[in-house]
């Protein structure tokens, strides 16, 4: 979940429902709830809400797909209202087969290295081809990068509506065949992670505590993880820099974090929460989805963690809820910049493009594969960019006009 709201702790009432009024309207304008800004700081323990233990079981290496095969998916809603009600009830079915695995990934198997320092797993949909191609030549290149061993994983759902070969509700002439181009894909590039549920906003979730367990079973020597989405660029140097300091037995969760966030009440948003579905008044503190960074050590123990907690719509929320019990606060960097970077109303396009803003950034938002290819080449290009005064990484909340 990229935009929600953010809003300051300190906020008034009278502020707040006039600022509800407006993000409302501007929901209804462009179908996202948008971002506020809000101050860095250090979440305050919620309270957690009711968690019943659950079994976790490994997804296996390489189940055959049959048992999905047979099921005969519900007809797409991608526009209805979101229905918690079945939400609740499927929950706890939080288990679903691979379908194509990476069982090598982390082994180096007849190849250099072995552990790899960083795995890079990247969110993805089956037709999002192009920006998977984008990232693999871009920044999730693999191999070495300043000495370090990178490894990449894409982790996909299975397309709504398209889980059973003959049911294509597409229609022939717009058939995409994306079985076939994952399987091509992972044959050709070795990258691709799927997993036998939807691939559907609210199943984010789902792709999070598969690969958690994944990356437990098939990478458990890994010193750091990044996970973040397609569109987003990411200064691979930076983050390496800044892991470089950083030790992969201890706990680490940093990116963006969004601490006191509200629970959306407003039906119309598409992060609407009801109360009954989670009835805290704040989220717990988390890192934005669009990219953070773990370490080996946090990732192992929150495999158990988020086993316990009940499954929950929005995957960075449902994330901080596992570190809230683990008692981890996911830790603020300001180069991680997952939220309000590239709103075109406020960002020209070429201020977005000015490689040394990109420079001393980890992660920015909201890319096309266009522009990330660009981007990757704009700064890692013969020369580099020429940038006539070096900034350091800003701190605080970013300003355009700055
Ligand atoms: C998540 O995936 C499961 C299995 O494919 C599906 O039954 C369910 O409807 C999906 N849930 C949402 C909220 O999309």
């Amino acid at each position: 979940m990229r935009r929600r709201l953010r809003l300051r702790r300190d906020a008034s009432l009278t502020l707040l429902l006039g600022t509800a009024l407006g993000l409302l309207l501007y929901a209804q304008r462009d179908g996202e709830a948008p971002t506020t800004s809000a101050p860095q700081a250090r979440g305050r323990a919620a309270p957690r809400p009711t968690l019943g233990p659950r079994t976790f079981q490994v997804p296996e290496a390489g189940a055959a797909p049959p048992a999905y095969e047979g099921d005969t998916p519900p007809p797409p809603t991608p526009t209805g209202p979101f229905d918690f009600g079945s939400y609740l009830r499927a929950k706890d079915q939080r288990r679903f087969p691979l379908l194509i695995n990476q069982p090598h990934k982390c082994r180096g198997d007849g190849g250099p290295g072995g552990r790899p320092d960083l795995l890079i797993a990247v969110k993805s949909v089956a037709a999002d081809f192009e920006r998977r191609q984008a990232v693999r030549q871009t920044w999730g290149a693999e191999g070495r990068v300043q000495g370090a061993l990178v490894r990449r994983v894409f982790l996909v759902g299975v397309p709504r509506g398209e889980g059973t070969e003959g049911t294509d509700t597409v229609g022939a002439g717009t058939r995409t065949h994306w079985r076939d181009l994952l399987h091509a894909e992972s044959r050709a590039y070795s990258d691709i992670l799927l997993w036998a549920f939807d691939d559907t906003f609210f199943n984010l979730t789902l792709k999070e505590i598969h690969f958690l367990a994944w990356a437990s079973a098939f990478c458990p020597d890994v010193r750091f993880v990044f996970k973040g989405d397609a569109d987003v660029f990411v200064h691979v140097g930076n983050l390496l820099e800044f892991l470089a300091l950083r030790d992969p037995g201890q706990d680490l969760l940093a990116g963006d974090v969004i601490v006191q966030a509200r629970p959306i009440r407003a039906r119309a948003s598409k992060y609407y929460i009801p109360e009954g579905v989670y009835g805290l008044p704040a989220y717990p503190a988390y890192a934005g989805g669009g990219g953070f960074v773990v370490s080996g050590a946090t990732l192992r123990r929150l495999v158990g963690a988020c086993a316990q907690v009940e499954l929950f719509p929005i995957d960075d929320v449902f994330l901080g809820m596992c570190l809230q019990r683990l008692r981890l606060t996911p830790e603020p960097h300001p180069a991680f910049r997952t939220f309000g970077i590239s709103q075109p109303s406020a960002a020209p396009h070429l201020r977005t493009f000015d490689p040394c803003f990109y420079r001393e950034l980890v992660v920015v938002h909201g890319l096309s594969a266009a522009d990330i290819w660009l981007m990757w080449r704009l700064l890692h290009g013969p020369n580099g960019p020429a940038c006539a005064h070096p900034q350091p990484v800003a701190a605080g909340p970013f300003q355009w006009d700055s």
